[in-house]
Order: C-alpha cells, then structure tokens, then sequence
C-alpha cells in the first residue's frame, strides 16, 4: 500500500530513542535521557503570558501563509541588526518551526538529481530531507583536527557541475562548535568563485553561545556579497525555549521566500497564529530571560565538559555553542561488553541504556561513528549522576 518514499523514510533516531528512554521511565526505570534537543527550562513566563492573552483575545485564526506582518517586520530588523543587512519583511517567511523551514528550502531549490553538500557531523534529518526532495545528499566528512569543520579545501573538492546548495550549521548540532569569521571568510572565498551555488545557513543555534558577543560568526556578516544566495534559517524553538510552539523562519532572496511561501500555503497553510503572537514577545523582549538562561547554560557546559574529560581514554573538544558535548569514545568500540562486542557508537548507546539507563545519542547517526552526542539541558545533579553511570559502563568494557 505504501509509496517507496514512505517505505524508505527512517524515523528522527534522536525521537526514536527519546521514544526508548521515555518506555522505560514508564515502567518505572530511572532513565537520565541526555538525547534531548531541547532546554530543559520552561518558555519564559513573559512569552507564554502573550500566547494566552493572544488566545484569549481571538487570535485563533489563519494568517498570512507567510506570518504575521508584525512579526516578519521584528524578524527582519533583527536579522539586519544581527548581520548588517537590510531586508525588509517581504524577505521573511514564518511557517511551523525551522524543520519545516529547512524541508520547504528543499522542495523549493532542489531538481532531481542535485547535490547538496552537508558536511557531517550533520544534523540527523539533513540528508533525508535532501532525499525527499529528490536531491542527492553529499556528506563531505570533517575531521577531529578541523574541529568538524567544513575546510576550504574540502568544500573546493566537493563542488561539481551538480552542485546545487551548501548547508551551514553554526554553532552546530551535534558537535557544539562553531565557526569563526575567519573560518567563514576562507569559505566564501570558494563560494564566490561558484556563483550558482545556494548557501542554506542553518542558525537555530546562532544566540545560544558562549563567545561573549551573544551571536556566532555569520556567513554573510563576513561576506555580504553572498545575500542573493544565502537564505537565513531561524526558529524560536531553542532560544526562547519554544520547542512546542512551532515558529520557525527564512530570510533570503526573494524569490526563494515566495516559493517557500507558496508551498507553505499549499501544505500547512501557516504557523501558529498565536505561537507567532508570542514569538513576536520573545524577539522584541526576550534578551533578559535569555541572558539568564545562557548563563546556566554556561555553567552547565563547563561543568560537563570538565567531568566528561574525567573520564578514563574519553576525550572532548569544548562546544562553544549549543546544548550538546561531543565525546570521542572510539577507544572503547571493538571491545566487549558482557561478551558483546561494541562494534557501533550504536551498540555502545544500546548496552549504555540497557546497563545504566542513560540516554545519549550515537554518532554514527550523525554521519561520525566514534563518537557520542551528549545534550547537557538538564540540571548538574542529573548530569553528574550520568557522569558517574558512564564510568560505570565503561569500567566494565573489556
Ligand atoms: C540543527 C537544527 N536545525 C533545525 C532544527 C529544527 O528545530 P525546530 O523545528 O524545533 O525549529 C533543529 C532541532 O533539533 C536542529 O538541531
């Protein structure tokens, strides 16, 4: 009954095994899920107020397929703030959240048969979506010493005449590293030279970073020559916390932005209404509650990162931005554990859940065996119990 699309489509194995570890805290188990993509904190009570007084107050009705006009207007200043641009907000399109963004700049860009270049580490639903839109994924693999980070050279040496778009994602999930404007501008150099080339600059991550200037290194703040082909996404999702309100974004070309926005009319009609009331909140008075936030972010990231470099042949780099940590744990792969062996940063996630019920996602979903993503939004007792119960595991891996 099935198309081959929908038989070969795998499920998010981040919600598969945050699915997993939910069964087993329903049967009592005390599970620590450190697989999570989302803060463990609440939506700002500033944010949630506007969303049920919007309620309240009969915001319950389509909008524009493409957001509310108040709303793309502060998305565009923030942005132009943000980079140095001047969109307007005829340049935005909301729709329900930067996933459905990311799908939609698909659809729209990809002919069958394009490749788009996803340098992995990745996050885990890129090469999907780019096969969903009948594109050709190419992950170019970066390495430990470039800090799994696109090269120069590497890009140079994936671009050919398919070459259709790049996907950027700074501070990057899963890894937590970031690019710099040096980094960004050594890039562009190759972008320039390949002017057909759509650079989709993934940033749902670009506030929550711990570089002091509260914003990552952008593409196009190094190099503005590149905006008739970048196309920004956003989302209010991890920086305001807002996972379950669905309000994502993308700002670009115009162009692309009807496209998007006329697919988006075509399938989910629009976000949210009074998710994209409250969104508009957090944009133009949310930096308080997220200054706040951020900082127990830090403490937190240098709490783990400090404990998880404790921990005997583990070694991580420190993230810079994110929620996650990225420890290399390929010392202990090929060695067995209750007479199994761990072939796989998946075998070792499995026999970690099983052993010690903590959650963490494998590597190898993310395009890099070897290595483990470790989401650190949960709060320091919790995590240094986790800590405690890796070390557990590991003692027994022979
Ligand atoms: C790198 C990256 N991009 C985009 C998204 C999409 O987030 P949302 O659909 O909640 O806005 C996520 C969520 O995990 C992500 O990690």
């Amino acid at each position: 009954m099935l198309s081959e699309r929908a038989k070969s489509l795998k499920p998010s194995p981040t919600l598969a095994l945050a699915a997993k570890a939910k069964e087993l805290k329903a049967e009592g188990k005390d599970v620590i899920s450190l697989s999570v993509g989302e803060p463990d904190w609440d939506t700002f009570q500033s944010i949630k107020r506007v969303g049920i007084e919007a309620i309240e107050s009969g915001c319950t009705k389509y909008s524009p397929a493409n957001g509310l006009p108040e709303l793309r207007s502060a998305i565009a200043k923030q942005t132009n703030s943000d980079f140095g641009m001047d969109y307007n907000p005829n340049d935005v399109t909301v729709t329900t959240g930067g996933k459905f963004v990311i799908f939609s700049a698909l659809q729209v860009l990809c002919n069958p048969q394009d490749e788009v270049i996803i340098p992995a580490p990745y996050w885990v639903s890129y090469p999907t979506m780019v096969e969903l839109a009948d594109g050709l994924p190419r992950v170019v693999l970066c390495d430990k010493a470039s800090g799994f980070k696109l090269t120069p050279k590497l890009l140079r040496e994936n671009i050919n005449e398919k070459t259709k778009i790049l996907i950027l994602n700074s501070p990057s999930n899963p890894t937590g590293c970031m690019y710099t404007e040096a980094e960004l501008k050594a890039l562009s150099e190759v972008l320039l030279e390949h002017p057909k080339i759509v650079i989709l600059s993934d940033d749902i991550y670009n506030r929550l970073v711990f570089n002091g200037e509260g914003l990552a290194p952008h593409i196009l703040k190094v190099e503005p020559r590149l905006k008739d082909r970048t196309l920004v996404l956003n989302g209010a999702s991890k920086t305001y916390s807002m996972t379950g309100w669905r309000v994502g974004w993308a700002v670009g070309p115009n162009e692309i932005i009807s496209a998007m926005t006329k697919f988006q009319s075509q399938s989910v009609s629009c976000a949210c209404t009074f998710s994209q009331k409250a969104t508009l909140q957090a944009i133009e008075n949310g930096t308080k509650e997220l200054e706040e936030a951020k900082r127990l972010l830090k403490f937190r990231r240098d709490f783990v990162y400090e404990q998880i470099n404790t921990l005997p042949n583990i070694k991580s780099a420190e993230p810079e931005g994110a929620f996650y940590v990225w420890p290399d744990i390929s010392f202990y792969l090929g060695k067995q554990f209750k007479g199994k062996k761990l072939k796989t940063s998946r075998d070792f996630c499995q026999a970690l859940l099983e052993d010690q019920m903590v959650a963490a996602v494998p590597g190898i979903e993310f395009g890099l065996d070897g290595y483990l993503r470790i989401s650190y939004a949960l709060n320091e007792d919790r995590m240094s119990e986790a800590i405690k119960r890796i070390e557990c595991f590991i003692e027994k891996i022979q």
